[in-house]
Parts: C-alpha cells; sequence; structure tokens
C-alpha cells in the first residue's frame, strides 16, 4: 500500500514538474531549445532574418574574416554554422550571450561588438532562434552541444 502511495506521489510531481516547465515566458513560448520543434523553428528562422542576419550572415556564414579583429576594435560577427564557434557553448551560454550582449560576459578589456537583445526580444523568442540556429546543424554536432549543455 506504502508503496503505491509513494508512487503515486512521485508521479504527480513528475506532471507538476512538467507542467510548470511547459507554462513558458509571459508570451506562453517555451523556455528552453528544441530544434525538432518546427513551430518553434520557423518562428525563430524568421526573427533571425529580423535580427541576427545583418552581421551573422543570412546563411549563418558570419562576416567575412571573422578571426581577424577589426581596425576599430573587436571581432566581425562569427558564424552561426558548424564551421564557427557557437556550437562549442553551452545553452545557457548562448542564451546570456544573446539576452545580455557582450560586453556583460566579456573581460572588460575586450571591447564586444555583439548587442543584447533583452528589450528587442522577449526570452521565448530568443530560444526560438537559437532553436532556428541548432537545427541547421548537423547531427552529430547538434548531440555534442546537447550533451556539453546538460553538463555545464
Ligand atoms: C551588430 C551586429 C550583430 C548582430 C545584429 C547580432 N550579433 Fe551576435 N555577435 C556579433 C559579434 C561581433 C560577435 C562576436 C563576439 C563579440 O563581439 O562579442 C557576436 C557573437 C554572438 C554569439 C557568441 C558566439 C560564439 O561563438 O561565441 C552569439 C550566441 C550571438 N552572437 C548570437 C546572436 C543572435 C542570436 C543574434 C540575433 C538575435 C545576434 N547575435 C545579432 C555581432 C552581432
Amino acid at each position: 500500500m506504502m508503496k503505491w502511495i509513494l508512487l503515486a506521489g512521485v508521479v504527480t510531481a513528475a506532471i507538476i514538474g512538467t507542467g510548470i516547465y511547459n507554462l513558458g515566458g509571459g508570451d506562453g513560448l517555451p523556455l528552453r531549445s528544441d530544434p525538432d520543434n518546427q513551430t518553434q523553428v520557423a518562428m525563430g528562422k524568421t526573427l533571425y532574418a529580423e535580427n541576427c542576419a545583418s552581421c551573422h550572415g543570412a546563411k549563418l556564414e558570419g562576416q567575412r574574416n571573422w578571426r581577424k579583429p577589426l581596425a576599430a576594435g573587436g571581432l566581425p560577427a562569427p558564424p552561426h554554422d558548424e564551421s564557427g564557434h557557437t556550437w562549442h557553448h553551452p545553452d545557457a551560454m548562448l542564451f546570456r550571450y544573446t539576452k545580455l550582449g557582450g560586453q556583460q560576459l566579456v573581460p572588460p578589456s575586450f571591447k564586444s561588438n555583439m548587442p543584447g537583445f533583452e528589450d528587442a526580444l522577449s526570452d521565448g523568442q530568443i530560444w526560438a532562434v537559437l532553436s532556428y540556429i541548432k537545427s541547421e546543424w548537423p547531427l552529430k554536432i547538434r548531440r555534442r552541444q546537447t550533451r556539453m549543455s546538460q553538463t555545464r
């Protein structure tokens, strides 16, 4: 009997837990990225074109000579496809970098050219953009980045 009560408790907690998890932000969008969620990816693709493509490229290719420091300081925008290093970072970092902008997160001596999108995009919209970016990665890279996001 006791065993069943315990089991029921665990199941209820799991259901409530998932419910809260899926509630999303104020706009009801999921607060995590899922490159297999086609609705989220489609929304992210549009938002990417409007907010990120001008620097990171329409095809995620980044700016030319993106590794070479600019005369004005800092770096050009890196690609978000597999040739860049976006996928070397866990989800939490990508989210924070997009929301807060680079200057909040890099050492003060480094000049960041990456603006923050806190005022332009909701948290759910940022996760949608990240879903789109990830959906363009080969499966192998996606898996590696997912594992990294789980451990850091
Ligand atoms: C005005 C140009 C510009 C725009 C617009 C822009 N970025 Fe960036 N972004 C950069 C630059 C430049 C960097 C390189 C690092 C730095 O300067 O901080 C960067 C770096 C990043 C990084 C870190 C990548 C890495 O591999 O370390 C992420 C993530 C990122 N941008 C996401 C976005 C997303 C998502 C958008 C759109 C919502 C966006 N950026 C729009 C210029 C831009």
